[in-house]
């Protein structure tokens, strides 16, 4: 693995070891016992990608270069391949990207001599946030193997619904889908599932926000919960130790019930504390790989 980009180049020996690595982070404490730099390039907003990342670094000793797209050079017409090439040059090990095209990455493919991290790639990609919800599925059920999950909400449009689904499937588990008319993907071919029906046969019932960005059109919500969304009533007939997932943000009260999110079935907190030991575990691979560090320098420490 010498870039972390996309789920579909992932082995399920890939995944299985980074959610092992996960785990021991999530376990034990690890510090990079030499100067390393990351840097952050988020071109799109971010709440907890951008701070998980941060916080990962920041507990492995990394420093974190921050970057700010509207208040750099971008404004002057400087390019993401450009900005990211200035970072190399000034000395980061690695980068984390964010940027709205579905295939930024493509026009760095074999131009950089540091590892690069895809932190969401516009509606196409976001693998760094499907491990962390491997991880939350897998610190469940301890497998993934005849799981059922229900994707649901704006598949269209959503990065996380084509990554998950993507990985679930490879690993073993069933994946449905669900989503309002026109919130559908013809190119995702998974099975569909009303959420009714969703609610009582699945395992895991992951929910998604609109993606109001990406819609060409603004959509009316006004009923979008009582017709599509997780209510107090679908809860109820979920299975006794069935799980609410969402990657947040939230639209509280659009694609689920505001009193759900922190109920006994939720595991949206859990999700985003996962997200630190998923991304140490993969900056921590990668940089072993380019042998920017090796295993002497990961310390472990009480
Ligand atoms: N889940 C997720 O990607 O959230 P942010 O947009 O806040 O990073």
């Amino acid at each position: 693995m010498r870039h972390f980009i996309s789920v579909d180049q992932l082995t399920t020996g890939e995944i299985y070891n980074l959610l092992q690595t996960a785990e021991e982070f999530r376990k034990n404490k690890y510090q990079v016992n030499e100067q390393v730099f990351g840097a952050n390039l988020f071109f799109e907003p971010s709440t907890r990608t951008k701070m998980s990342f941060v916080v990962a670094e920041k507990k492995l000793g990394i420093e974190s270069l921050d970057f700010n797209a509207k208040n750099s050079a971008v404004l002057k017409g400087e390019s993401l391949y450009d900005t990211a090439k200035t970072f190399e040059a000034i000395g980061a090990n690695f980068l984390v990207i964010r940027h709205e095209s579905d295939t930024w990455y493509e026009a760095l493919e074999g131009k950089f001599s540091i590892p690069i991290i895809n932190a969401g790639a516009g509606a196409k990609e976001h693998p760094t946030q499907t491990m962390l919800d491997l991880l939350t599925i897998y610190q469940e059920f301890g497998k993934f193997e005849g799981i059922k999950i229900a994707i649901c909400g704006d598949i269209k449009h959503s990065r996380v619904a084509r990554s998950n689904a993507i990985a679930l499937r490879k690993l073993g588990a069933e994946v449905y889908l669900s989503a309002a008319q026109g919130f559908e993907r013809n190119t995702l071919e998974f099975p569909y599932m009303p959420i009714d029906e969703a609610v009582e046969e699945c395992d895991v019932v992951m929910l998604l926000r609109i993606q109001h960005e990406r819609h060409e059109y603004s959509v009316n919500t006004y009923d979008y919960l009582e017709r599509y969304g997780l209510t107090k009533e679908r809860e109820s007939r979920m299975k006794d130790d069935a799980i609410i997932m969402h990657p947040a943000p939230i639209n509280r009260g659009v694609e689920i019930d505001t009193d759900l999110v922190e109920c006994k079935k939720s595991r949206i907190f859990a999700q985003m504390e996962n997200g630190v030991y998923v991304r140490m575990a993969i900056i921590t691979t990668l940089l072993k790989e380019w042998g920017i560090i090796n295993e002497n320098v990961i310390k472990k420490y009480q």
